[in-house]
């Protein structure tokens, strides 16, 4: 088996470590605080959220409930989503899996079968926002009376910013204040509508939650990973060609991982850092067709402003004239304008530390590509 995973998690044994991380939201859950995370994407957000919720689902004292909201639109959408994750999360046939449909029959639920995946999913049959405004608390209700206290992940929580009724925010909230048992982790890949939902004192989250900030995972500790993966294999790979692809990914977690993944795939013997730019070559070339259509979407400033990030991997100060006059940009004004669409189209990321504050490319392949493309 490959054991650089590219998107899922399966167990400790592939995970790099993220001790502190974990240790913070074991912590947060046991201390009943609800606790907000949030990183660029592809850092692993969602495979830290799994990390955790398989230890403490060996340790059996908790009911794990994920859901990941990004494809949700409204309101209607999230409360058939929380209901099928809880739906999911109490095993069929068991005595909780009946009290829980004897409690949601008011709620009308659905059951049918989905057609891609081939397992039963819930929804409720709801239309009103008022029916939603008191299902939400009644589905949460259930869960305040099990035996075990309950842990909801609710990963990219930020969408509930694009649902297009008024006091989605309101509701949530309010529903969620009034448990004692069941406690919350939210996921965020959206720096700036996190920081609205939770930061913003005119705002139903204020402080609600605590922070934790996933950063990226610490070279040494992804080196050891690295090799001890392809020692155990018998394959041998030297610790600069491993920096080689750390600083090829930026050490952005699923862009390193694809790369190791490929490599490792290749099961050579010895890999030499010519093995190692050779599979990059072979990733940029396979997305390349994604690429040219993105060039397709965007208008030509945008593009350029792109490639000049690119270039640069990491931009502190994109309106300086040293950078625009570099790179042939034009007017400041109107590259803050391109800039704030990329941003907005999360083809660029802005990192705030304060010390460090600067743009990167999101998708460390793309920017590979647009280095080398002429
Ligand atoms: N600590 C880790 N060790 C190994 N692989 C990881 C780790 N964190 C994330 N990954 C991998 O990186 C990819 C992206 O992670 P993911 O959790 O989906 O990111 P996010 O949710 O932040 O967008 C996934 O394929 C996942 O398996
Ligand atoms: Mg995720």
């Amino acid at each position: 088996m490959n054991p650089f995973l590219i998107n899922n998690y399966i167990s400790p044994k592939y995970f790099c470590n993220r001790e502190h991380e974990t240790d913070v939201l074991v912590q947060n859950i046991n201390n009943q605080s609800n606790t907000v995370f949030f990183a660029q994407r592809r850092v692993g957000k969602t495979a830290l959220i799994h990390h955790v919720f398989h230890q403490l689902n060996s340790e059996k004292e908790h009911t794990t409930i994920y859901l990941d909201i990004y494809a949700t639109q409204n309101l209607k959408d999230f409360t058939n989503q929380l209901a099928n994750s809880i739906y999911k999360a109490f095993p069929e046939n068991k005595g909780i899996a009946t009290r829980f449909w004897e409690s949601i029959k008011l709620l009308r639920p659905v059951l049918s079968i989905n057609e891609i995946t081939g397992s039963p999913e819930m929804s409720l049959d709801i239309s009103q926002v008022s029916q939603m405004e008191r299902s939400i608390p009644q589905l949460l209700h259930f869960l305040e009376k099990q035996k075990k206290p309950v842990v909801i992940a609710i990963d990219e929580f930020q969408q509930i910013l694009e649902y297009p009724e008024k006091n989605v925010e309101a509701i949530l909230r309010t529903a969620i204040q009034q448990l004692q048992k069941v406690h919350f982790v939210f996921l965020g890949s959206n720096r700036k509508m996190i920081f609205e939902i939770f930061n913003n004192a005119k705002r139903p989250f204020y402080a609600s939650a605590k922070n934790l900030y996933l950063h990226k995972i610490k070279k040494k500790e992804y080196i050891d990973f690295i090799q001890t993966h392809f020692e155990k294999n018998n394959l041998n790979i030297a610790k600069n060609t491993i920096e080689l692809v750390l600083d090829l990914t930026k050490r952005h977690t699923s862009y390193t991982q694809h790369l190791c993944h490929e490599i490792f795939a290749l099961h050579k013997n010895k890999t030499t850092k010519k093995t190692v730019y050779n599979t990059l070559h072979k990733i940029l070339s396979e997305n390349e067709v994604m690429y040219f259509q993105y060039r397709n979407l965007l208008t030509t400033a945008q593009w350029k402003l792109l490639k000049a990030l690119a270039k640069e991997e990491k931009t502190q100060k994109p309106y300086n004239q040293k950078f625009i006059k570099k790179h042939n940009l034009g007017a400041s004004t109107s590259v803050k304008r391109t800039l704030n669409a990329l941003l907005d189209k999360e083809l660029v990321y802005y990192h705030a530390k304060q010390e460090d504050a600067y743009y990167e490319i999101q998708d460390k392949f793309l920017m590979r590509w647009l280095q080398y493309k002429k």
